[in-house]
């Protein structure tokens, strides 16, 4: 489905459906009064729903099995190896969630921090699996705010090899100004969140989002 920011036209941009459900879910981790073991409780919870719509987006291939009553079903089965990349340290909260659905993942890291006072990103170190450039590759990160993590990402992955037609960026929560950021930049990967906000504040933060992430997710505030 065609989604618009600020009248542009994003095919590659995958907004959950808003259901009852994740809008209870999105307004528990954003209220200032949740406790930090329910905040991790419900982000693991929208993480789930952002993952499994992910897959969605893997290519399968038709698969003929027998059932136990002898019959032939024709099914359908992935093909193709698959990554995480979670960036840190955000991005380590949606760990657990694909490794829940995908037995054989393998797991890349990438530590990209933002400088505090110019929201710019810096980029320290990587770990990727040598094979990287035949996986699709999830990349996690709860919050594209500028896009500049995202980005940043993105270049190191494609410096190795990574196609962007097999990049699914997963964000929880999203400004429209890094949607259109990354996707301008990169117009062939697809980005999957949950909702997008209204836009950033003077200090580069979601609004209304739901504060600094990391520093719910992991208690560091
Ligand atoms: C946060 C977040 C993203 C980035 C988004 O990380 O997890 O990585 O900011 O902002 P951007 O789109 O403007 O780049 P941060 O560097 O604050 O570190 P943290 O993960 O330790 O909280
Ligand atoms: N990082 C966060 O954790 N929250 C924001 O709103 C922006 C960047």
């Amino acid at each position: 489905m065609a989604t618009y920011i600020n009248g542009k036209q994003y095919l590659q941009l995958t907004i959950l459906k808003m259901t009852p459900q994740l809008h209870t879910l999105l307004t528990i981790v954003r209220d200032k009064q949740t406790k930090r073991n329910d905040f991790i409780f419900y982000a693991d919870r929208i993480n789930r729903l952002l993952i499994e719509e992910g897959l969605n987006f893997l290519p399968t291939r038709e698969k003929i099995i027998e059932t136990r009553t002898g019959e032939k079903y024709i099914g359908s089965e992935f093909v193709g190896k698959i990554c995480a990349v979670p960036i840190i340290r955000a991005g380590l909260s949606m760990e657990n969630s694909i490794r829940e659905v995908a037995k054989k993942i393998r797991i890349g890291h990438i530590l990209i921090q933002r400088n505090e006072e110019t929201a710019e990103p810096i980029f320290f170190k990587d770990w990727l699996p040598g094979d990287i450039a035949k996986r699709y590759v999830f990349v996690l990160d709860p919050m594209l705010a500028t896009g500049g993590s995202a980005i940043a990402t993105i270049k190191r992955l494609k410096e190795r090899g990574v196609e962007e037609n097999k990049i699914i960026f997963i964000a929880m929560v999203s400004a429209p100004e890094g949607i259109k950021a990354v996707l301008d930049a990169f117009p062939n990967i697809r980005i999957i969140t949950a909702e997008v906000d209204q836009g950033l504040n003077e200090r580069a933060y979601i609004v209304p989002g739901l504060g600094d992430f990391g520093d719910i997710y992991f208690g560091t505030a």
